[in-house]
């Protein structure tokens, strides 16, 4: 069944647009992100949109299987061509004739069986295990991985010959938490899905509005963390701990620390659009800016001290800053260990 691409950042409909117009194509694709982000449901959209959908859509995991048994499940075997190999197997490459092979987690294929497919993809051809014919492949190959191709490459790890093969458009899913947009449409499409299947008079709706807090969390799992979250809310009902207790979990980390500590010092102040009645005569800009800079700096510190096991010398080279004025901030700012 066909799982629509939810989302309405500008990086999902970008990918939108360009699996329209890859569809048609059969160019080989490679999907890249982190766990989680989608990359077999772009996959499962490519193989739908495109004319090889009455043809068979077929997975492969390379990371789940030993070489040698991935090799047998892609290219197939005759009788007596190992021990073991009572009669003849046909395999992925076979299977999936004029439809399309989805390669999940591609940097994991040994470097045997990447020359293996490195020739399949230029020729077309391959053959059975213990046979010496040629069969021909009309196959779409769609490959997924969650690390990083061109390291793996400059590793050694991931042929070069077979990265320019397979790399030919490429698809990157961004992390949930860099398109916070697409979150609220993610947890509307799930949570209706989820009715259904679940006792729908049982099911414990959540309050949307205290859903809201989950766009500042920063979901290491992506969006298959959001559907387990969504999952366990609606089975056990009690929305408002299990919202709190991610809320409390949103661990900083690299690039997105700054944004992310900013967002959670705009929630902190939302209190100014929702009680009317508060006393205005405690505000002051100055005050609400200089606690701001204080949370950001505070975490912003702690969070590469941390990173640093402490090592205040190598903190100041990071953070740009004197060492005297990082032990005056750590002391001021009340930072621990
Ligand atoms: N944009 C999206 N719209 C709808 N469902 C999504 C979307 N992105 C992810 N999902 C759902 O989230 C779950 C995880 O997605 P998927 O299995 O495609 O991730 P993945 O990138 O292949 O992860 P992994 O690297 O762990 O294999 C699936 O249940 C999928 O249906
Ligand atoms: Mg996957």
């Amino acid at each position: 069944m066909e799982i629509p691409l939810i989302g309405k950042s500008k990086d999902i409909e970008k990918i939108r647009e360009l699996i329209k117009h890859v569809s048609g194509s059969s160019l080989n694709v490679v999907i890249t992100g982190e766990s989680g982000v989608g990359k077999e449901v772009v996959a499962q959209n490519l193989y739908y949109k495109s004319k090889r959908n009455n043809k068979p859509f077929i997975k492969i995991n390379c990371a789940a299987l030993p070489e040698g048994l991935l090799e047998s499940e892609l290219f197939g075997y005759e009788q007596g061509a190992f021990t073991g190999a009572h009669r003849k197997k046909r395999g992925k490459f076979e299977l999936a004739n004029k439809g399309v092979l989805f390669l999940d987690e591609i940097c994991d294929m040994s470097l045997v069986l990447q020359a293996k497919l490195l020739h399949v993809l230029q020729s077309g051809e391959f053959s059975r295990l213990g046979s010496e014919i040629d069969i021909k492949s009309d196959v779409w190959v769609i490959a997924a991985t969650n690390q990083d191709l061109e390291q793996s490459v400059k590793q050694g790890i991931f042929r070069e010959d077979l990265y320019y093969r397979l790399n030919i458009i490429r698809i990157t899913i961004p992390p949930l938490r860099k398109r916070p947009e697409d979150i609220s449409v993610l947890i509307n499409y799930y949570l209706k899905q989820y009715a259904s299947r679940f006792d729908n008079k049982k099911f414990a709706k959540p309050n949307l509005d205290l859903l809201k807090k989950l766009n500042y969390y920063h979901w290491p799992g992506n969006v298959r963390e959001l559907q387990n979250f969504l999952k366990k809310g609606m089975v056990i009902g009690n929305w408002e701990e299990l919202v709190d207790e991610l809320a409390s979990c949103n661990k900083t980390e690299d690039n997105s620390i700054l944004p992310y500590s900013a967002r959670n010092i705009v929630e902190n102040l939302s209190f100014l659009e929702e009680k009317n009645g508060a006393d205005l005569s405690s505000f002051s800009l100055k005050k609400i800016k200089k606690k701001a800079l204080e949370k950001i700096e505070r975490e912003v510190i702690s969070y590469v001290l941390g990173k640093t096991g402490w090592n205040r010398s190598k903190a100041t080279k990071i953070l740009k800053i004197s060492y005297k004025t990082l032990l005056t901030k750590i002391s001021d700012l009340d930072i621990k260990k």
